[in-house]
């Protein structure tokens, strides 16, 4: 990166020669959100990437979220940042393994968080989000067996308020598992007024412990609405930034980590992409994401069928 650059404009002067829209997840720094074309929960990023007309999608988020675009745009150039971007949840579930899962389980539908690789996906019937979840997992008669991976909080939390009894793969992101129900409940007492505001993927008991439980962009619509003023805030800590934005007025605590030592309530994944390496990766149009024509595919159907039924 040239010295003395205003990076935001330089940004902004490529994406516009070169037709290309930036979307940013909630998890991203707030320099990278603020100059986003969209900024978004993963089921927006998907729904943006679906009907864009750009010919480039810079990707502000993990590698799954780039290869989730590339499924649904493969005749577009797909670039994150940082390929480093991975997510430890995805990584908790290898495809062969997961692949033995299900042809174990042959007579079960098989719902895979997005939050999953692209070679998981050609294994799935329908991928979800957070954000439908339930929506999904409901569209589907009392009854259906079923498969639910990788996250099993999410799966035990959607096992529980659905009476669903999905079989759960065993798997979970090393942010959300990290949150402290001890700490929590130590801020409650120095904020009572408070509200703890939780993303599926933390454990059940601080799920317990919650006045709200939802996606990334759940919780922001959440802190919009709701009379009180000072929430808790137990989900990767970027979100707040737009919460910030969006509600000046109120105040957001960040859930502590276990290891108070550590800004462990930072996704180290996410946080790999810059400004820096945002305008490197539009000036050079690499680092690209590629998936195999025969596993994008297969991966495509059970993209569409979530963005189908979340409609
Ligand atoms: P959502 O933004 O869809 O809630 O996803 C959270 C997450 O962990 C993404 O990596
Ligand atoms: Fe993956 Fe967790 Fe990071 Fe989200 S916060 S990208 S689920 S490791």
């Amino acid at each position: 990166v040239p010295k003395d650059i205003n990076l935001k404009e330089a940004i902004d002067k490529l994406r516009k020669e070169k037709n290309a829209v930036i979307l940013a997840h909630y998890y991203q720094t707030g320099d990278i959100q603020d100059i986003a074309d969209y900024v978004g929960d993963s089921l927006a990023l998907a729904q943006w990437a679906a009907k864009t007309t750009a010919d480039i999608i810079v990707l502000c988020g993990v590698h799954f979220m780039g290869e989730t675009a590339k499924i649904l745009c493969p005749d577009k150039k797909v670039l994150v940042p940082d390929l480093n971007a991975g997510c430890s949840l995805a990584d908790s579930c290898p495809a062969p393994e997961f692949a033995e899962f299900v042809k174990q389980h042959p007579d079960h539908v098989v719902i895979s968080y997005v939050n999953t690789t692209a070679a998981v996906k050609a294994v799935t019937d329908v991928v979800v989000t957070s954000t439908n979840a339930r929506q999904i997992v409901e569209s589907f008669p009392e009854g259906t067996k079923m498969i639910f991976g990788p996250d099993r909080n999410l799966g035990n939390y959607i096992n529980s308020i659905t009476g669903r009894n999905m079989l759960l793969w065993d798997g979970a992101c090393h942010v959300h598992e990290q949150f402290s129900l001890e700490k929590i409940l130590d801020l409650k007492k120095q904020y009572p007024d408070a509200e703890v505001i939780t993303h599926p993927e933390c454990k059940q008991p601080v799920i317990q412990v919650s006045d709200f439980v939802g996606s990334t962009a759940a919780l922001l619509k959440y802190t919009i609405k709701s009379e009180k003023k000072q929430f808790i805030v137990a989900t990767e800590s970027g979100v707040i930034h737009e919460m910030r934005k969006k509600s000046p007025e109120k105040e957001f605590i960040p859930a502590p980590p276990n290891d108070s030592t550590c800004a462990c309530n930072e996704c180290n994944f996410m946080r790999l992409n810059t400004m820096e390496k945002l305008y490197n990766c539009l000036k050079y149009e690499m680092p690209e994401i590629f998936v195999d024509e025969e596993v994008q595919k297969k991966a495509i159907k059970p993209i569409r069928k979530m963005l189908e039924i979340s409609e």
